[in-house]
């Protein structure tokens, strides 16, 4: 029996180059050896405030993304949250089994506190439950994400673990998967900081959908440093180090020597191009599809088809651990 993989993105703005190399790209390539579970975290999505019609567009982005990235409905389980409500509800009863203490310690939420932005949700603050409970429900051996989802997935397993310990063994306990190359794409604007949707003016940040000129703009004046080698060294040259990080994961993980060799003795104008060169390659061969898809009713289908799929899983799960509770009472 294939082994299953599930993993979630939360379309809250556009998708971009860091969740498409940290997370997307593994998606796709493990839907052939894995038995793969991919959704749509539009619950998480209102943990902040969203203007309701520009959330429904990026879903369907994103949905249209998923697939026009390589995603394939025959292979892959593809739904959005909502459309299961089991998440929720055993989303509920993670909450309950998770410790304030262990909530506190969740640096995502800590860092959006520490920004002092104001009135924070309480669906922010317990978020990493309802993530725990779309892990659980569909009992994954691997779970891919990026470097700043690796604390999540942790809570989840310690969490999962408490509760077989004390109902016998209601959860598989998956594994974090972390990819080796792209866990971790920075800002181009601030290499010393992730890339995320939040970047500021977006300077720092490629979104898959980006024209391919400001895409390419971006790139070539991503800050780099005065040492003038393109070397992979994060902690001197950050810069180029996420460049060489981003070329070779759109390049089937091209070894960094390999990278550095062929950029012996030229400029960072030289090098920039040709990262440029290869995003650009890869938003345009992405942007072809999803320009095919966004109108069609392949949004629609995959995801009825996707949900009724998921739904059986997870409706078992949800019966096995509410019986273990002692909450059930009807079959
Ligand atoms: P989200 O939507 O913030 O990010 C989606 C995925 O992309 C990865 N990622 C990155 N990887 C490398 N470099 C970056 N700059 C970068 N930015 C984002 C993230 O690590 C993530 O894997 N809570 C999750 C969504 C979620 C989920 C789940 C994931 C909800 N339930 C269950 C796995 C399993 C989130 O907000 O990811």
């Amino acid at each position: 029996m294939k082994h299953r993989m599930l993993s979630g993105i939360k379309p809250t703005g556009q998708l971009h180059l860091g969740s498409y190399i940290g997370a997307l790209r593994q998606f796709v390539q493990s839907q052939e050896e894995y038995e793969m579970v991919a959704f749509i975290a539009n619950l998480h999505c209102i943990t902040v405030p969203q203007e309701p019609a520009e959330l429904q567009k990026n879903l369907r982005d994103c949905v249209a993304l998923y697939l026009a990235c390589g995603l394939d409905p025959k292979k892959s389980i593809i739904f959005l949250q909502t459309d299961v409500m089991e998440h929720a509800q055993l989303g509920y009863i993670m909450c309950c089994h998770t410790y304030l203490g262990e909530l506190n310690r969740m640096t995502q939420f800590k860092d959006k506190q520490a920004k002092g932005e104001a009135n924070l949700s309480g669906g922010l603050y317990t978020y990493p439950t309802l993530m725990a409970a779309d892990i659980l429900l569909y009992e994954p051996d691997y779970v891919p994400v990026g470097e700043d989802q690796k604390q999540h997935v942790e809570l989840c397993r310690d969490v999962a673990i408490r509760m077989n310990n004390r109902y016998g063994e209601i959860f598989h306990v998956p594994e974090p998967m972390i990819p080796e190359v792209g866990a971790r794409i920075m800002s181009l604007t601030d290499p010393t900081h992730k890339m995320s949707k939040s970047d500021g003016l977006n300077r720092g940040c490629i979104y898959l959908l980006d024209d391919l000129k400001d895409a390419r703009k971006k790139i070539m004046s991503a800050k780099t440093d005065s040492l003038g080698i393109v070397k992979y060294d994060p902690e001197n040259q950050p810069g180029i180090a996420n460049l060489i990080q981003i070329m070779s994961s759109l390049q089937d993980d091209r070894p960094f020597e390999d990278i550095e060799k062929e950029f012996e003795g030229k400029g960072y104008g030289d090098f920039k191009r040709a990262v440029a060169d290869v995003v650009c390659g890869k938003l345009e061969e992405i942007q072809k599809r999803y320009y095919e898809i966004i109108d069609s009713d392949l949004i629609e289908t995959t995801l009825k088809d996707g949900a009724d799929r998921a739904r059986a899983i997870a409706s078992v799960t949800l019966d096995r651990v509410q019986r273990a509770i002692g909450m059930e009472i009807i079959d």
